[in-house]
C-alpha cells in the first residue's frame, strides 16, 4: 500500500496540507450515446486518483505522479499548451483553462497517485481532470459547483487534449454515489440515482490489458460519422440529437442515409438510447435477467453495428455467455481494448475469474486481470 503523505514528504520536504480523491466510472448500459444527446447509465468505483497537495509561495506548479516518471515544472503564466501524450497534460489543461477563466489560482505542489488501472477505459483521465478542478475550486475557493466541474473538465478533454468525448464521464465521477446508479440525460444533464441492487451478485470488471494506441483517432472518427448521419436523418426528422430520434423513425427515414456504415453507426446510438430506457425499468423492478440480458443486447450492438469492441472484449463476453452463473456482460467505456464488465453470482467468482483466465489466455496469448468492484462515492476530500 502506497503511503502518498510519506512520498509528499520526501519529495517536497514539507507534508501535504490536503488530500483528494477522484474515483474511476464503468458504465453499466448506453454507450458511445452520451455525445448524442442520450441517456447512460454509469458509476463510480472505489478504484481511483488520490491528489496529495500543498500551495507553494514561489508560484509554480510542480505535478508528480508515482505512476510515470515524467515530472512538470511550470512558472505560473497566462497559458499551457499540451506537451505531447504525457500524463500531466490532463491536470495541466485544467489549470489552463482556469487561468484562461482569469480565476485567481497560484502555485502548488502536487503529487497524484492512482490505484486504477490508467488508460484501460476505467476513465483515469476524466478522473484526474475532475480531481485537478475540484481541488483547485476547494483551495483557491473558486464557487465553482459540481455541474461546473463536470462541465469544464469535459471541455479539457475535448480542446486541450483533444477527444471529442461527452460528458459521461467526468459526470460519474464527479456525482457518484455509493451503491448506485447514476442515470444521466447527456442533453439536459438531469439525472436519477437507482439503487443499484444485485442481491446475491457481483460487478466484475475484466481488463483486456490490451494496449490502446488508436483509442483516440477511432473514438473521434465515430464522432464524426454522427454527426453526418444527423445531418442527413435532419433533412426529414426535426431533432437536436441522434438520440431524439424513434426507433420508429429511424426505420421509415434512413433511406436518407446513403452510406450502410453511417445506418450501422445510427442504428446502434438509437437502439442503445432505447436498451437504457428498458434497463432502467428493470432495475427498478428488481429484474437482474432482463438487465443482463440488455447488457449483452449492448454489446453485440457496439460490436457488429458500431464496430469499437475488438476480438479481446468479444473473447471475454463470448465467455460470460457459456458460463452459467454470469447474468450479463459487456464492454463498458469506448471500447477497441480497455474493460469489459459482467455480473456474476457472488460464490462464482472464483471459479468465473480462474476459467475467463484460462480461456482468454488461449485465445488471445495473455492474461487478462479480473476483480470485483465496488461501486462508490464520487470526488471530495479524504484528509
Ligand atoms: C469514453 C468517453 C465517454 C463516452 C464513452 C463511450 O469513455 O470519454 O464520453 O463517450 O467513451 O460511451
Amino acid at each position: 500500500m502506497v503511503d502518498i503523505k510519506e512520498e509528499f514528504q520526501k519529495r517536497f520536504k514539507k507534508k501535504p496540507d490536503h488530500i483528494f480523491f477522484s474515483p474511476g466510472r464503468i458504465n453499466l448500459i448506453g454507450e458511445h450515446i452520451d455525445y448524442n444527446g442520450g441517456r447512460v447509465m454509469p458509476c463510480a468505483i472505489s478504484l481511483g486518483i488520490f491528489l496529495a497537495v500543498s500551495k507553494n509561495t514561489d508560484k509554480k506548479f510542480r505535478l508528480q505522479c508515482l505512476n510515470f516518471p515524467e515530472t512538470a515544472e511550470l512558472h505560473l503564466q497566462r497559458s499551457y499548451s499540451k506537451t505531447g501524450r504525457e500524463w500531466f497534460n490532463y491536470p495541466l489543461g485544467v489549470i489552463d483553462y482556469l487561468i484562461r477563466e482569469e480565476c485567481a489560482i497560484s502555485g502548488l505542489d502536487m503529487l497524484f497517485y492512482g490505484n486504477l488501472p490508467i488508460g484501460a477505459g476505467l476513465s483515469s483521465s476524466a478522473s484526474i481532470e475532475v480531481l485537478t478542478a475540484f481541488t483547485l475550486n476547494e483551495l483557491f475557493q473558486l464557487s465553482l459547483s459540481l455541474v461546473d466541474i463536470a462541465v469544464l473538465s469535459k471541455k479539457v478533454e475535448n480542446e486541450f487534449i483533444g477527444m471529442n468525448c461527452g460528458i459521461m464521464d467526468q459526470f460519474a465521477v464527479t456525482f457518484g454515489k455509493k451503491d448506485r446508479a447514476i442515470l444521466l440525460n447527456c442533453d439536459t444533464l438531469e439525472y436519477e440515482l437507482l439503487p443499484f441492487k444485485i442481491n446475491g451478485h457481483v460487478l466484475a470488471i475484466i481488463n483486456t490489458n490490451k494496449s490502446r494506441k488508436l483509442t483516440d483517432s477511432k473514438y473521434n472518427e465515430r464522432f464524426a460519422e454522427c454527426g453526418k448521419v444527423l445531418k442527413e436523418l435532419k433533412k426529414e426528422i426535426n431533432a437536436h440529437n441522434l438520440c431524439d430520434i424513434s426507433m420508429e423513425q429511424f426505420q421509415s427515414h434512413k433511406s436518407l442515409i446513403k452510406d450502410p456504415v453511417l445506418e450501422k453507426r445510427a442504428a446502434h446510438v438509437i437502439s442503445e438510447n432505447f436498451r437504457v430506457n428498458e434497463a432502467a425499468k428493470v432495475l427498478k423492478q428488481g429484474d437482474l435477467g432482463k438487465f443482463g440480458q440488455l447488457m449483452y443486447d449492448s454489446h453485440k450492438s457496439l460490436k457488429e453495428l458500431y464496430e469499437v469492441s475488438g476480438k479481446e472484449l468479444d473473447t471475454i463476453v463470448e465467455f460470460c455467455k457459456t458460463f452459467g452463473d454470469c447474468i450479463g456482460a459487456r464492454m463498458t467505456g469506448a471500447g477497441f481494448g480497455g474493460c469489459a464488465i459482467a455480473l456474476i453470482k457472488k460464490e462464482s467468482l472464483q471459479d468465473f475469474s480462474k476459467a475467463l483466465v484460462d480461456y482468454y489466455k488461449n485465445k488471445i496469448g495473455y492474461e487478462p486481470d479480473v476483480f470485483a468492484s465496488e461501486i462508490g462515492d464520487g470526488v471530495r476530500e479524504v484528509f
